[in-house]
């Protein structure tokens, strides 16, 4: 089973980043967030429980996340492995991955940090646009569709995020930074951490990625 994982700070790519990966590697891309974004949407009691703490801009609680991610974990389509988008953010969640993983005679492969300075980040989200049908992510300046308000890989309508709201922005980052230092703290004495800088362009975050995950032997680099 081949985990990896994505961390970053809200807006650093790694939704964007995540759906190449998944396209790359053949594997599949489990959002939480998404998970969540779903559930509130089809009003299941999971979204009733969810809805207000993505409002805040805060944490779901470690217990409901857990839960909700290694059922997730447990679906067919992840029996060879996944890339995890938004899981752990804090060094409770990672440690419940690790367990649940080592009894499935697993672990996590690498840790992947993309980082971002927390000024750009702001600018990022609030002019981010995502398909309604499957999450794929533009910007309306740096990465904008062929046609306006029109996914250009499904054709779905754009939206914007409830919680890409400027104040909403400011109070996720508050909120969520520290738990992104515990899980960068937690993974780097595991010698599984690569930090990748995702200020350049996609193309370039993208090619830092694969080299990370699948580095060329140096009589081919
Ligand atoms: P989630 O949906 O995971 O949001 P997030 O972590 O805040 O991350 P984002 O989706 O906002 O950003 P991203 O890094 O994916 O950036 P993107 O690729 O879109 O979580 C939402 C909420 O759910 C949380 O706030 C929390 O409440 C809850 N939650 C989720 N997981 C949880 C967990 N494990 N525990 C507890 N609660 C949890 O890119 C952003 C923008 O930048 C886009 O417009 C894109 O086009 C642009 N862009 C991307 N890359 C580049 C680049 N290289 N150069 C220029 N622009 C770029």
């Amino acid at each position: 089973m081949r985990i990896l994982v994505l961390l970053g700070a809200p807006g650093a790519g790694k939704g964007t980043q995540a759906h190449i990966l998944a396209r790359h590697l053949g594997l599949p891309r489990i959002a939480t967030g998404d998970l969540f974004r779903a559930a509130v949407r089809a009003g299941t009691p999971l979204g009733l429980e969810v809805k207000e703490f993505m409002e805040r801009g805060e944490f779901v609680p470690d217990e409901t996340t857990v839960r909700m991610l290694l059922e997730r974990l447990d679906a067919p389509d992840a029996s060879h492995g996944a890339i995890l988008d938004g899981f752990p953010r804090n060094r409770a969640q990672a440690s419940a991955l690790d367990e649940s993983l080592a009894k499935r005679g697993s672990r996590v492969e690498l840790a992947l940090y993309i980082a971002v300075p927390e000024d750009e980040l702001l600018a990022r989200l609030s002019g981010r646009w995502v398909c309604q049908a499957h999450g794929h992510t533009y910007h309306e300046v740096a990465y904008p569709p062929r046609v306006p308000g029109v996914c250009d890989v499904d054709g779905s309508p754009l939206v914007q995020r409830d919680d890409d709201r400027p104040e909403v922005v400011r109070a996720r980052l508050e909120n969520q930074l520290g738990g992104l230092r515990e899980v960068v703290d937690y993974y780097r004495p595991l010698g599984i951490l690569r930090v990748i800088d995702g200020r350049r362009p996609i193309a370039a975050v993208t090619a830092d990625l694969l080299d990370a995950i699948e580095p060329k032997p140096y009589w081919r680099a």
